[in-house]
């Protein structure tokens, strides 16, 4: 078995709270991919148990913090306390959808799963969850109080090429051709394509969110009752505020494939006559659209992450400035503005730095009504602050 050893600054780092080392902390390694591997201080003191890896800046990610190596319990106990917490949130509903599993954040590294209603999504994201794969399923399928039709993995994110893992599509049980009707406790009901859709098929994060901005829809006196989903994939902004009442919904994103996604989750919800799409890049389209005068009671603007990592996050100022100066002036007087950003390299600060400077560079008057997060089956572990990456910021433009 192989071992790995901190220089003082990674101890300092682990005992700091963070549960992943990295690279440039490591005195001595002697370790597999993915190897399961003892964790020492520069005095031999133990730190815990992690995952290694080979070939990512993050070289363990630790699973436990006690010198005992974790045993198959030990991971039945994660993963049955992550099903029990969905319990306890009143996510488990026959039909309905959650994450299931958060990976990092509930101490199983890079092992996501998400549940649409009796089909798992699995994603692996790292050597050491590659490694467990079939052994976490098994625990898993153990575990979870509902009947499981089909488990898929789902591990193509492009974050796997930082652990030198290929993409892998691959069906662990049973098989689905048609996409998973989902049917939530609000009779929210719409459709995911787990193998060709975006993630595990669709954005479970933003469900909150979504309930939310839909109760905006028609919070302006004397309102149009329209509304702008940009960036919406497969359209829940946008039904969710039609199911609240928006009389006219336009659903904008770059990706062809959301439009049939966008007019069947329409035609589930009863509101397909008041929600339309259309395929746009939304840099430049929201531009002409603020040009041409186009205004709207509720506009939401979801994009994908603008910064990878933290090198990146000056460039993601500049595109969360511009995107929002031009969602500003899209909103009626008295409307409001749903803007997430879901790079954790951008601080919420930082974050609402860039709407209070959109605001001014637009010279309307903007109140932040609140900031939320991601749903509460995405857990936010102290200590992880990668695991708080989702910002929602809910704005009334006057
Ligand atoms: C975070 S997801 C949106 C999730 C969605 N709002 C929801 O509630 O599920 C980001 C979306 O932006 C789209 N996208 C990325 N770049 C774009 C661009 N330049 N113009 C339009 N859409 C874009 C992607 O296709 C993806 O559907």
């Amino acid at each position: 078995m192989g071992r790995i050893t901190t220089s003082g600054k990674g101890r300092r780092w682990v005992l700091g709270g963070h549960p992943w080392i990295y690279a440039d902390d490591i005195a001595q390694r002697d370790a597999k991919p993915g190897e399961l591997v003892p964790v020492f201080g520069p005095n031999d003191e133990p730190l815990g148990w992690g995952l290694h890896s080979s070939a990512s800046r993050i070289a363990v990610r630790l699973v436990t913090r006690s010198a005992e190596q974790p045993k198959r319990d030990t991971w039945r106990a994660l993963i049955q306390r992550a099903v029990d917490t969905r319990s306890a949130l009143g996510l488990l509903d026959e039909r309905g959808s959650c994450r299931l599993v958060s990976g990092d954040a509930e101490h199983l590294p890079g092992f996501v799963v998400d549940r649409y209603a009796d089909v798992l999504v699995v994603q692996s994201g790292c050597q050491g969850s590659d490694a467990l794969r079939d052994f976490l399923v098994e625990v898993l399928l153990e575990v979870v109080p509902f009947e499981v039709r089909a488990v898929l993995e789902r591990s193509d994110s492009g974050v796997r090429r930082l652990e030198e893992l290929e993409p892998r599509v691959e069906w662990l049980k049973g098989s689905v051709d048609e996409p998973v009707l989902v049917e939530e406790p609000d009779e929210l009901v719409y459709e995911v394509d787990v193998t060709h859709g975006h993630k595990t098929g669709h954005y479970l994060d933003q469900r909150d969110n979504r309930a939310v901005a839909g109760g905006y829809a028609l919070a302006v006196p004397d309102g149009t009752g329209r509304m702008l989903d940009a960036f919406s994939y497969d359209g829940l902004f946008g039904i969710q505020a039609a199911r609240r009442g928006a009389e006219d919904v336009l659903c904008l994103d770059q990706a062809a494939a959301c439009e049939e996604r966008v007019r069947r989750n329409a035609e589930l919800n009863g509101v397909a006559k008041k929600v339309r799409f259309e395929k746009a890049d939304l840099m430049q389209d929201l531009r002409r659209r603020v040009k041409e005068g186009e205004s709207y009671d509720l506009v939401v603007v979801d994009p994908p992450a603008f910064a990878r990592n933290r090198k990146e996050a000056a460039g993601a100022a500049r595109g969360y400035r511009e995107l929002n100066l031009r969602a500003l002036g899209l909103v009626n007087s008295g409307g409001h503005l749903v803007t997430a950003s879901c790079s954790f390299a951008v601080s919420r600060e930082s974050f609402i730095g860039h709407l209070e400077d959109a605001a001014r560079d637009s010279g309307r008057d903007a109140y932040l009504l609140h900031v939320a997060g991601a749903a509460h089956d995405h857990p936010v572990l102290l200590g992880l602050p990668e695991s708080n990456y989702l910002k929602c910021a809910f704005l009334r433009v006057v």
